[in-house]
């Protein structure tokens, strides 16, 4: 039996509303309840960059843009997608905005993210609404720990699929994949319940994640997106040694090298 929520939910997804829904003219693929969230979190934060893994025409990412100029003296909007084609214009012609062509698990993103934090010092929102697989998104949270820092929110996108409550009999996706992280990193992130319950339904159950832990906890952090063997010395709730534990991980994401060239980056401004 769905509850009133989860029937507005359905409802507001199966009509398609977010299809239609636009930010100055340019589509974008959201909740209009999500993005108000989002936008209450950002003048909280402050961040001085935003990252956005998943552009289509960008919609989204001219929201960003426009929020974080209301709210930062200067910042920097970094939207990677793997086909950067349909972007539109007035996207592109953005001051704040730096789009990269790439797999949102390569390499050159965490790159990328890591020069821009040093650029622009402070917080960092980064949101997640690439590919909606489970093995996709485990590979961006893993890629994510080790750039994020205590202050910064993460926001995974699209949770409601597989009958959360939408598009039942989906297939394990990005609720599935935050949690299984948080399974096996607890102490990365507090999931920030209340913010998402805020407006009744959101597209990203599950998904309000502040980092709380240190990357100085996370010994061996930056080796972590690309291994394939478990590394003792992390700590996880199951095996606090840590011994074995990523061994029954089979299923590691795959780095798509041949997409990462920097020539990808179509940047304004700079
Ligand atoms: C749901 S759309 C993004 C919507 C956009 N954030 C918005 O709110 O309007 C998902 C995007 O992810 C991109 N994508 C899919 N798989 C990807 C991958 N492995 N790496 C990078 N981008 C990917 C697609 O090209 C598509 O543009």
């Amino acid at each position: 039996m769905l509850s009133i929520s989860e029937k507005y939910h359905v409802w507001y997804y199966e009509q398609e509303i977010w299809r239609k829904t636009k930010f100055l003219g340019v589509p974008l693929a959201k909740s209009v309840s999500d993005l108000w969230n989002y936008q209450e979190i950002l003048s909280e934060i402050k961040p001085s960059i935003i990252v956005e893994l998943g552009t289509h025409v960008g919609g989204s990412t001219l929201f960003f843009a426009e929020m974080l100029k209301l709210i930062s003296p200067r910042g920097r909007v970094l939207s990677v997608d793997i086909d950067q084609s349909p972007v539109f214009d007035r996207v592109r012609e953005n001051g704040w905005i730096e789009l990269l062509e790439s797999d949102t698990r390569a390499i050159v993103v965490a790159g990328r993210v890591r020069q821009l934090r040093a650029e622009y010092p402070g917080n960092a929102f980064f949101i997640l609404d690439s590919a909606h697989t489970k093995d996709h998104v485990f590979g961006e949270l893993l890629q994510l720990r080790t750039i994020t820092q205590p202050g910064d929110y993460v926001i995974v996108e699209d949770g409601n699929i597989n009958g959360n409550p939408v598009l039942p009999g989906w297939g394990e996706g990005p609720f599935e994949a935050v949690q299984q992280y948080l399974s096996d990193y607890p102490n990365d992130y507090r999931v920030d319940t209340d913010r998402e319950q805020k407006f009744g339904f959101t597209f990203a159950p599950g998904g309000f994640l502040v980092r709380v832990r240190p990357q100085s906890e996370c010994k061996t952090a930056q080796l972590h997106s690309n291994r394939r063997q478990p590394i003792s010395g992390d700590c996880g709730r199951r095996n606090p040694s840590c011994k074995n534990r990523h061994i029954s991980h089979t299923k590691r994401p795959k780095i798509v090298p041949q997409l990462t060239t920097i020539s990808g980056i179509y940047s304004r401004g700079l």
